[in-house]
């Protein structure tokens, strides 16, 4: 079914997620441009997340660059949300407010950005590590891009959402540690937040068929101790509920016909820390 008001994509209907938009190259082309300026946010931040900067500062750093690039971010005025940035602190799983607070020595930080570019969202986070980070945290780190590198590589053609999920959840319970149930990754385009949800766990084969022209997010949570998560009384702050650490990383993608393309890649080569500048 053809639908013009969303450029040149067509919908296959999902008995489970509903209507799941596939993108021509109008999609992907507008993703590129989105994805590659999300990228290039977390690329100008790189230096700047070291020990005594502020949060605050980093999310005005990041609205002024994405405005001076004639962009939007997506976060300012969602769902009441009023920051440019998430960014999540050690035992913050998500969606962590930019604050007057300082980064310190140690500690492992999410930087979470979505921008707008004519109308497409490039959404993308990373992890960074503050100073000198302990051994296991680096570990959380690591196995959590490793997590996201596994998913990615499962989405292609012929596979499922089930078989992103259970690549991430297996490498994650391989190394004890584990996935986060309460958010998931999502599509996304000229939406935000879109169908298809993409859970982080699963079972090979089940879940949504991917199609060639599917947009969708993974962004896997990883904790190093219990799943479980508790939101704050800001609304908005998503903790684990024992306190220990949780990481995570986050690419926007489209089913190709042989596999995916990654919107968000780093033009500056950053994959995970730590980070060559
Ligand atoms: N970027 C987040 C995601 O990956 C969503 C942040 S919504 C906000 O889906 F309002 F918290 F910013
Ligand atoms: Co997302
Ligand atoms: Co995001």
């Amino acid at each position: 079914m053809i639908d013009s008001a969303f450029s040149d994509a067509t919908l296959v209907d999902d008995p489970q997620e509903g209507a799941i938009r596939l993108h021509g190259p109008e999609g992907f082309a507008g993703m590129r441009k989105a994805g590659r300026l999300a990228a290039e946010v977390l690329d100008m931040l790189t230096p700047h997340v070291v020990p005594d900067v502020v949060t605050l500062d980093l999310d005005a750093m990041a609205n002024q660059f994405v405005r001076s690039r004639g962009a939007d971010v997506a976060t300012i005025f969602y769902r009441g949300y009023s920051h440019s940035l998430c960014i999540s602190v050690n035992h913050v799983v998500c969606h962590g407010i930019p604050s007057a607070k300082k980064l310190k020595d140690g500690d492992i930080v999410n930087i979470d950005v979505t921008v707008v570019v004519d109308g497409w969202h490039g959404d993308t986070s990373r992890m960074f590590l503050v100073g000198d980070v302990a051994l296991k945290a680096r570990r959380l780190v690591e196995v959590t891009h490793e997590c996201l590198l596994r998913g990615i590589e499962m989405a292609k053609p012929g596979n499922t959402l089930g078989d992103v999920g259970h690549a991430i959840q297996r490498y994650a319970e391989q190394h004890r540690m584990t996935v986060v149930r309460d958010f998931c990754g999502h599509g996304l385009g000229q939406v935000f937040h879109d169908a298809p949800n993409v859970v982080h766990i699963g079972k090979p084969g089940k879940g949504v068929p991917l199609r060639p022209g599917m947009f969708f997010t993974i962004e896997p949570m990883i904790n190093l101790g219990r799943p479980e998560v508790k939101l704050l009384d800001d609304g908005w702050t998503a903790v684990t509920r024992d306190r220990q650490l949780s990481a995570q990383f986050e690419h926007s993608i489209g089913i190709t016909e042989d596999g995916c393309e990654v919107f968000t890649l780093s033009p500056a080569g950053h994959r995970a820390p730590p980070y060559r500048f």
